[in-house]
């Protein structure tokens, strides 16, 4: 061993042993006679001390040529400290040392290795190894490790087999983009990266599995966000012979128990709320239920008074913004200019003003009166010092709206407290979305979901108001999670197909494999997968996965450290006949 102790663990009980640890050289500080180094290792940090009286005079000399990020081993023994440091686990005692060698130099970083770093986002990027070095980024590898091997032990002792799918499978149009690659040895033709390993969970389910899980690399060439990346982790699980209640209560029993295990945090509520309730509460189908601020349908209270933009609307919904009745009339205006944004798409904003004495002030003031008022104020659950801020429009759309809205403005209020922890489940999502610009169904979550049981029959009457046997998975307003009860009838599975458009070659040729599997005995089956990237990042209080990802990409899906994606040689795409691209 290169070491006897890691820089993270001596303390008084070693006082005047002889020791040596290996590390880098975090910090400097040059007395002149007497030079201390702050010594770090992914343990921790030990003070080390170089004394111009106490040090051999070569030694001494030695240190003098350190530099920071240089990697060192020294020898030395362990003496109490004079100054102590109670921040540092190793903050009692620093150690005189004896010997001296420079195991690794180092250029001098292009950015400070500190929890409070001088580095911007992409330089650090540029550098990941030396963005690890420092102490959030590789606290929360640790971290993810822990989830990691929690939910691991969590699903084995479960009865979850771990099972590896393949990772070159064959491109299907459904879903996200596929990223392609091409065969070598089949001239012309490509593999897909998995979006997920979800035929093959089905295929390991029908080949007896019964509960399979894998904690899985996913890639989906899609726009990135702070919650998204181009590559990202899976916990992938299915499950045989069980209704949607086994599976629900199953994932929640894992949460619950990471919740305790991790943040020591006690769950006792874990609602359903269905799709339809949640847009009509929250205006989302992910909902942040740690904050109130729920839509309210104003319609009876203020529709039919004269104000054309509500009567003309479909609907008109509020949300009463606590102790907001002091904002200014920039900051209401700031907040219209927000609702107008494109990726909001609302028309704007009225306002009304309940004053902590009891009147009112609004920007409708001359169509409603103050009855009206008061009826707002009661359907709204307002208190005096409260703002209420309403929209009108076509009911789908503004219940979204405002959905963002209460969210914003959740976020301003610092409602949205990252120490809280609000899991829920939304389930009976619609099976189908219609997209207009296509003219055709889109499946809400994936062709293989099946449809409640009492709503089949309408698969021929009304597709649209088909429910589906799915559930999702959310977390704080994130959506961890997706999944749902299978079909597992190749006729039933055919007929999907046909409503999403696809013609019976199309589908033969895409999914021929699992509607023959379907053939030979498939039991009722269903699963989830659990978004790893996601939850570790909310788990760790962030809703930003890169930081949580050792290697990620950044907003233009690029890996700037290895310079991926590249050009290939001309040879290369010779050999894998993509000659053309380089002409
Ligand atoms: P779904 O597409 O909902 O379901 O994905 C499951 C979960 O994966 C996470 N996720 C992502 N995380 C980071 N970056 C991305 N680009 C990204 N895309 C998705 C989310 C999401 O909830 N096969 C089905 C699951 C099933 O039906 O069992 C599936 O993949 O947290």
């Amino acid at each position: 061993m290169l070491r006897t102790h890691t820089c993270g663990e001596l303390t008084k009980t070693q006082l005047n042993q002889e020791v040596t640890l290996c590390g880098w050289v975090q910090k400097i500080r040059n007395k002149g006679f007497i030079v201390w180094i702050d010594l770090r290792d992914r343990f921790g940090i030990t003070q080390l001390v170089f004394d111009e009286q106490r040090t051999s005079k070569e030694v001494f000399q030695k240190s003098l040529g350190l530099g920071r990020e240089y990697v060192i081993q020294i020898k030395g023994k362990v003496l109490e400290r004079e100054s102590k440091n109670s921040n540092l686990l190793t903050g009692e005692i620093e150690i005189m040392v004896e010997k001296l060698d420079v195991i690794s130099k180092s250029e001098t970083p292009p950015f400070t290795i500190e929890t409070e770093t001088d580095g911007g986002e992409e330089l650090r990027m540029k550098y990941r190894y030396l963005d690890i070095r420092r102490d959030p980024i590789r606290e929360n590898l640790i971290f993810r490790h822990k989830v990691t091997l929690e939910i691991r032990n969590f699903l084995s002792n479960a009865n979850f087999i771990d099972v590896e799918t393949p990772c070159l499978i064959k491109s299907t149009p459904e879903g996200a983009r596929d990223f392609v690659v091409p065969s070598r040895i089949n001239p012309g033709q490509f593999y897909a990266l998995p979006q997920s390993p979800q035929t093959f969970k089905q295929l390991l389910i029908i080949g007896g599995i019964d509960r399979y899980f894998q904690i899985v690399k996913c890639f989906r060439d899609e726009d990135l966000r702070a919650d998204r990346q181009p590559e990202f982790t899976q916990i992938d699980c299915e499950m045989a012979f069980i209704t949607q209640d086994d599976i629900l209560i199953q994932f929640e029993e894992m949460i619950k128990h990471l919740l305790k295990k991790i943040k020591g945090i006690e769950i006792n509520s874990f609602p359903r709320l269905t799709y339809s309730e949640s847009m009509s509460r929250f205006g989302s189908d992910k909902p942040d239920i740690r904050f109130g601020m729920e839509l309210t349908y104003l319609d009876d209270v203020l529709k039919n008074k004269g104000f054309d933009v509500f009567d003309k609307s479909e609907s008109i919904i509020g949300i009463s913004i606590p102790e907001a009745s002091s904002y200014t009339r920039k900051e209401i205006d700031s907040l219209i200019e927000w609702v107008k944004k494109p990726q909001i798409g609302s028309k704007g904003l009225i306002w009304i003003k309940y004053l902590s004495d009891g009147s009112f002030k609004s920007s409708i003031d001359k169509f409603f009166t103050d009855d009206d008022f008061k009826k707002t104020v009661e359907k709204t659950k307002s208190k005096a010092g409260d703002l209420i801020l309403i929209m009108a429009g076509a009911k789908k759309s503004i219940q979204s709206q405002m959905g963002m809205l209460r969210l914003e403005m959740g976020e301003r209020l610092g409602l949205r407290n990252p120490k809280l922890y609000a899991p829920l489940w939304i389930i009976d999502f619609p099976l189908l979305q219609w997209n207009e610009d296509d003219k055709r169904y889109y499946a809400m979550h994936h062709p293989f979901t099946s449809p409640k049981t009492e709503d089949i029959d309408l698969l021929d009457t009304d597709p649209s108001s088909v429910r589906a046997n799915a559930h999702d998975l959310i977390l704080n307003g994130n959506e961890i999670g997706g999944g749902s009860i299978r079909i597992h009838d190749s006729k039933l599975q055919k007929k999907l197909f046909s409503l999403l458009g696809f013609s019976e070659k199309k589908y033969i040729e895409q999914f021929g494999f699992l509607i023959d599997a379907f053939k030979y005995g498939a039991p009722p089956h269903g699963g989830i997968a659990i978004g790893l990237d996601r939850l570790v990042a909310i788990l760790g209080g962030s809703e930003t996965i890169r930081d949580f990802i050792a290697f990620p990409k950044n907003n233009s899906a690029r890996d700037v450290m290895i310079d991926a994606p590249s050009k290939l040689e001309t040879d290369q795409l010779k050999e894998l006949n993509l000659k053309s691209l380089n002409k």
